[in-house]
């Protein structure tokens, strides 16, 4: 079967492309890197990339004169490549809406909350202030408006007392690197759709449990 084309467009650490890396090094994913962009020569993610044996390109933001022009950039050489589909990992620039229309239903997103609560930057933090018993993280398709877009998937991670934003930032990373994967396969194996803005998956099969955080004791 005909491997799903990704780009992986990254800033930094590059994990989630870690993960994406190795589940698609098992044969019977459905999909296959073929390109990763950073828009930072530094990011510890091309590293990864050139372990993997991967293309990569640098394309600093800061030469292009304009955001257009900077996505403009990027998607040539996505088109050059054959990419049907955009992976953002830890991607840290705002897109143009043009890239996001251009890319529409063929791009998406991880982000560390349960969205659509806690869009943006420091949302571990924001998450302990608001005092949640839950947060998490989220896969979706990407539309201009920051952080938002059809779900495809989400993790549950519960907060505890203690926690800070790095303690809760590390058990929802753990998360991430399994969602974004499945996110992909999924996609690959042409089981999502988007139905009036909503992501429908066929053949899902919740498991009807709930998460009550703090337990309820019968003490
Ligand atoms: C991840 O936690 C990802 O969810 C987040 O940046 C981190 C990148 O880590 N993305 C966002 O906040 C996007 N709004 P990584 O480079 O190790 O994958």
């Amino acid at each position: 079967m005909e491997k799903l084309k990704l780009a992986v467009l990254i800033s930094g650490r590059g994990s989630n492309l870690q993960a994406l890396i190795d589940a698609c090094a098992q044969s019977s994913f459905p999909a296959e890197i073929v390109l990763v962009i950073s828009n930072k020569a530094d990011a510890d993610g091309l590293e990864r990339a050139e372990k993997a044996g991967l293309q990569t390109h640098h394309v600093d933001h800061r030469a292009f004169a304009s955001r257009a022009d900077f996505d403009a950039r990027m998607t040539t050489l996505m088109e050059a490549a054959g990419i049907e589909l955009v992976c953002l990992a830890g991607f840290m620039r705002l897109l143009s809406d043009e890239f996001c229309n251009h890319w529409r239903d063929r791009m998406i997103n991880i982000h560390p909350s349960l969205l659509p609560s806690f869009k943006g930057l420091d949302v571990q933090q924001a998450a302990l202030d608001a005092g949640v018993r839950f947060s998490g993280c989220t896969v979706h398709y990407v539309r201009p408006e920051m952080d938002s877009g059809p779900i495809i998937i989400q993790a549950a991670v519960p907060i505890l007392t203690d926690d800070t934003a790095d303690t809760l930032a590390g058990r929802i990373l753990v998360e991430e690197h399994k969602i974004y994967p499945q996110a992909v396969r999924l996609i690959a194996e042409q089981r999502v759709r988007i139905e009036e803005e909503r992501a429908i998956i066929s053949g899902m099969r919740t498991v009807p449990h709930s998460l009550t955080n703090p337990p309820i004791s019968l003490d």
